[in-house]
């Protein structure tokens, strides 16, 4: 019933959410994961809630072979700004193209904000970003029930202008907000922590 307080739903949702771990590359095993165990983590991330209702987010899944020439946009991204900055070296330019190939599931995050008729957005970007945020958080809970781990990665390649058009966003509002690799667990989650609640929440009567 709708407004019967269901205890262990409850229970059961806040134990999910508190076993939700971050578990990154390292700490994947390499085997291939079940499209289905995918495919109903990305319809969890698919009912998140968006202002205006403009469902932004935009998931690209690259398993199997799919994986190499990801690599090589990540390596190509590395090696635009290493050039860039005069310190390319090729070492990591290899490993930014091989580092795809030991974690099964990478999901590039991606914001395609909607627009109107003269193609302005209709919301605004922190709000389309929060938005895909959500859809991950969903996607990341779902996820963890089904046994699987993973994370978010958010920084240098994986939010490279080249590679959110590698991953098909367009401009001038799609933006790359990083992947999510995806996998089953190498080893058994590590403790959650979070500093005293108090510390965030302020109660006023
Ligand atoms: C938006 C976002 C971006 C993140 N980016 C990274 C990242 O680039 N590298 C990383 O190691 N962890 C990243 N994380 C994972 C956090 O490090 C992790 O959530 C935090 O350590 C808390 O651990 P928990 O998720 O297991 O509770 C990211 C998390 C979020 C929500």
């Amino acid at each position: 019933m709708e407004n019967e307080t269901n205890t262990n739903a409850v229970e059961t949702l806040l134990a999910a959410i508190k076993n939700r771990r971050s578990r990154g590359v390292a700490r994947l095993r390499p085997d291939s994961v079940p499209q289905a165990l995918i495919a109903q983590a990305l319809d969890a991330a698919d009912w998140a809630p968006s202002h205006g209702e403009t469902e932004p987010w935009r998931f690209v899944v690259y398993t199997g072979a799919a994986r190499i020439a990801l690599g090589e946009a990540f390596a190509e991204a590395y090696r635009r700004d290493a050039e860039a900055d005069g310190d390319f070296k090729q070492s990591s330019f290899d490993a930014q193209r091989e580092r795809t190939h030991n974690v099964p599931v990478w999901i590039s995050i991606g914001m395609q904000p909607a627009t109107d008729a003269s193609g302005a957005m209709k919301m605004t970007v922190e709000e389309e970003q929060m938005a895909v945020a959500c859809a991950v958080q969903n996607l990341h809970l779902v996820a963890c029930a089904e046994g699987l781990a993973g994370m978010w990665l958010s920084k240098g390649v994986f939010r490279d202008p080249g590679v959110a058009r590698f991953v098909g966003l367009t401009e001038p509002h799609g933006r790359l907000l990083g992947f999510f690799v995806l996998g089953f667990p190498a080893n058994p989650a590590p403790n959650g922590e979070r500093r005293p609640l108090h510390e965030k929440v302020r109660w006023v009567d």
